[in-house]
């Protein structure tokens, strides 16, 4: 059957509000389905392309330059700098330099503990609830699952939680540049403008080792090192921004998923009240369910055939777990949430680039939602106000969710 070509294009809204019927409909007739994105991409709808491509060593991650190709030649030179900047982030290196660098990041993760991450969600989440006072209705989205991850994480890079909302805002403008469906160099200069700003905080929050916390990922980054390789100054604070860029976006989205689906299926929201163990694997069914990270960029490094297609050097491949998680080949029912399932989703990457972030922000989700739902059992999503969701072609996540508390 042949595809309507309207079917998978950002100009159908579908795709920001429930685009898993239309990924089914492609999955079932083109699984490896030639996209306009990026100018002409390999867009891999099946769990099995997905999985085993996301593996394989024809393919980097090497997208730092990424933002500029949406930009006409001439405007790029504008940009070097920044291009610069974006190609110390440890996500942009393949072989021996990732393992390297990845290598000091997982060891700095490590002081994370799940008691520490416990601890500062739960007080972040404490205070945003407090600050609802007697609302009887609250936008999720804006009131909780935002700010949220924000607070956490500024408070485990090192800094005072009070300084989220700069640190938020910086983070927003990048994330936007490897996000959004279109882009202008004003978009560039923006998000260049605020990577700036970003550093030079880091840089000053350095310059005073005895005042971080010694549990902090700046820290870590400052002092850590393996095999003998460790992060200059520069370097350090550059993978801080990192992992604000990577880490913020989709953790709120994860959030607010996820109350939409335990709204969707009420017998798996009583089933969690009344089987608290059930926490660990219900995270994992909403990242199945309704991943925050819809599509994962890569490039082919050299031209080669897949499954009987020609990819030339140098076009985008996109592994696309918004798809894969909802293969029925991989997960049976996958239209329904289940938390007592188990099975292997993507929707945090698999191989030597797969979510740093994922242990922490596991434990972060589970206590959000636990601390949320226990002080609000009755919290309800609003049937007379719909949810708005992002038109970012990356993330599916919401932009607004009224609930009544
Ligand atoms: C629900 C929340 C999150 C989701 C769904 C998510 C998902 C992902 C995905 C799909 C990848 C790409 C894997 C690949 O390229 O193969 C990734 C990579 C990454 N994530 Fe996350 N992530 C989340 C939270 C976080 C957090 C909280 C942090 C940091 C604090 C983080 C930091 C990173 C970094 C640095 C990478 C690049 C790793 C590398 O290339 O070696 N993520 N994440």
């Amino acid at each position: 059957m042949r595809l309507e070509p309207a079917l998978f294009s950002f100009s159908n809204p579908d795709l920001f509000v429930d685009p898993y019927p239309v990924y089914r409909e492609i999955r079932e007739n083109e699984p490896i389905h030639r996209s306009f994105m990026y100018g002409g991409s390999w867009v891999l709808f099946s769990h099995e392309d997905s999985a085993r491509l996301l593996c394989d060593p024809r393919l980097t991650n090497n997208r730092a330059g990424l933002p500029l190709l949406a930009l006409g030649e001439d405007e790029r030179a504008e940009f070097t700098e920044f291009h610069r900047f974006l190609r110390t982030w440890t996500a942009f290196f393949e072989g021996e330099d990732h393992l390297l660098r990845r290598g000091v990041l997982d060891q700095v993760f490590r002081v994370l503990t799940p008691d520490l991450v416990s601890e500062v969600v739960r007080h972040a989440a404490d205070r945003l609830i407090d600050g609802w006072g007697d609302r009887s209705q609250v936008d999720l989205v804006a009131d909780f699952a935002r700010p949220l991850p924000a607070m956490v994480l500024t408070r485990l890079m090192g800094a005072p939680e009070s300084d989220h909302k700069f640190l938020d805002h910086w983070a927003d403008d990048l994330a936007y540049l490897f996000g959004a469906s279109t882009l202008t160099p004003d978009d560039l200069r923006r998000g260049w403008a605020s990577a700036q700003a970003f550093m030079a905080y880091l840089k000053n929050l350095a310059t005073d080792m005895a005042r971080l916390p010694e549990r902090s990922l700046l820290a870590g980054l400052l002092a850590r090192t393996v095999s003998g390789f460790g992060f200059t100054e520069a370097e350090a604070c550059a993978q801080c921004v990192l992992l604000m860029f990577a880490g913020l976006e989709p953790s709120r989205h994860l959030i607010g998923n996820a109350i939409l689906a335990l709204h969707s299926f009420p017998d798996q929201r009583r089933l969690l009240a009344d089987n608290p163990r059930l926490w660990p694997s219900a995270v994992e069914e909403f990242l199945r369910y309704d991943p925050p990270v819809q599509y994962i960029g890569r490039l082919a490094a050299e031209s080669f055939t897949y499954r009987g297609h020609r990819i030339e050097k140098g076009e985008a491949v996109l592994p696309f777990p918004g798809s894969a998680n909802r293969d029925p080949k991989q997960f049976p029912d996958p239209d329904v949430l289940d938390i007592q399932r188990h099975g292997r989703h993507l929707a945090m990457g698999t191989g030597v680039h797969r979510c740093v972030g994922a242990g922490m922000v596991r434990v972060q989700t589970a206590v959000a939602l636990r601390t949320l739902l226990t002080r609000i059992p009755d919290l309800e999503v609003c049937p007379d106000r719909k949810p708005v969701w992002h038109s970012y072609s990356g993330f599916h996540g919401l932009a607004s969710l009224p609930v009544s508390v």
